[in-house]
């Protein structure tokens, strides 16, 4: 069963889809056209019917799923989002098909889009890949709109297929993070310790501060003379702690000792102080920051 959320956009309605969907469904794929690059003809009203059936059966992760594309209240395609069966992994694939009469527009790319959105916004998935025929025009060029990498080739169903993946976009993530510190030799020493177990590098260095950067984030220190107090609170207003992911539960064993001016908090509580299902090392330094260290893999 689909617990795909309803998302809207500028002119579609992405919506469950539904057993009573088998004639609309049947309709999209009237044009033998359609099934062009699929391993199975769709134009065969049974074939479609069946798809209908299986999709909403399917059982999916959560917030995966398969949707009926709405226009001005009619079914003029389908897309969804599943755990791929042709690409290693079963990562997450996603898939789409407009009505022929409809193409052109640019519905299915506001439709991938949203899916997008869905996908690295509320699952938070890492990436979202698409297989498609090498030969699918329309489609290749569908994807190259909304940002997918090609990354390679696949064999499959007896074709060549293009393997592309998208990947979250930057906007709305967090850029950097400054904290402002008493001490700036000893802030870089316990910020460098611990900010470099985890892969982070120096970035830029200052009069007043040093940052470290991974990825397209840094974070900064810096003992700046407009400070208006000599320590940092954090059961004040304001920042009480940053947390970090750390892989997997063997990192976080290895961080959770402190080391560098770090000192473990809640450790009669390790490694559950956030909870029975949160595998987590809390650390505070000597100038009172607190850093969560949590294992993001489950090994
Ligand atoms: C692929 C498909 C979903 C595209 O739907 P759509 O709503 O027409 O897509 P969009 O309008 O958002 O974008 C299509 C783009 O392909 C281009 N295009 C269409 N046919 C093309 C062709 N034969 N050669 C090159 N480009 C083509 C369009 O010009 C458009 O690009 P543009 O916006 O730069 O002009 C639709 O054709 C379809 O359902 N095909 C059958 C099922 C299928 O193949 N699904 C994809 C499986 S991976």
């Amino acid at each position: 069963m689909t617990s795909a959320p309803e998302l809207a956009t500028g002119r579609l309605r992405l919506r469950p889809l539904a057993a009573a969907d088998g004639d609309a469904v049947v309709a999209l794929f009237a044009d033998p056209a359609m099934s062009r690059y699929f391993a199975a003809d769709f134009s065969d009203p049974g074939q479609a019917r069946a798809l209908v059936t299986d999709r909403v059966a399917a059982a999916l992760p959560p917030g995966y799923g398969h949707w009926a594309v709405e226009h001005s209240g009619a079914l003029i395609g389908v897309a969804s989002l599943r755990r791929s069966s042709t690409l290693p992994g079963h990562v997450a694939e996603i898939g789409y098909s407009v009505a022929t009469k409809h193409a052109g527009h640019g519905f299915a790319t506001e439709a991938v889009t949203a899916i997008l959105d869905h996908a690295h916004g509320a699952l938070g998935l890492p990436a979202v890949f698409a297989l498609v025929h090498e030969d699918n025009a329309a489609s290749l060029a569908v994807v190259a709109h909304t940002g997918f990498l090609d990354v390679g080739v696949r064999q499959a169903f007896g074709a060549t297929h293009r393997v592309l993946v998208a990947l979250p976009s930057r906007r709305g993530r967090l850029h950097h993070v400054e904290l402002w510190v008493p001490e700036l030799s000893r802030a870089e020493r316990s910020w460098g310790w611990l900010l470099g177990g985890l892969g982070w590098r120096e970035f830029r260095r200052w009069s007043a501060g040093v940052s470290w950067r991974l990825g397209d984030t840094y974070l900064g220190v810096e003992q700046s003379p407009a400070a208006t107090g000599p320590d940092h609170e954090r059961t004040r207003p304001g920042l009480n702690h940053l947390a970090l992911h750390t892989g997997c539960r063997a990192d976080v064993d290895r961080l959770a000792r402190g080391g560098s001016g770090w000192r473990p908090l809640f450790a009669d509580r390790y490694p559950r102080a956030g909870g029975p299902e949160h595998y987590a090392a809390y650390l505070e330094n000597e100038d009172g920051f607190e850093v969560e260290l949590v294992a993001t893999d489950t090994s």
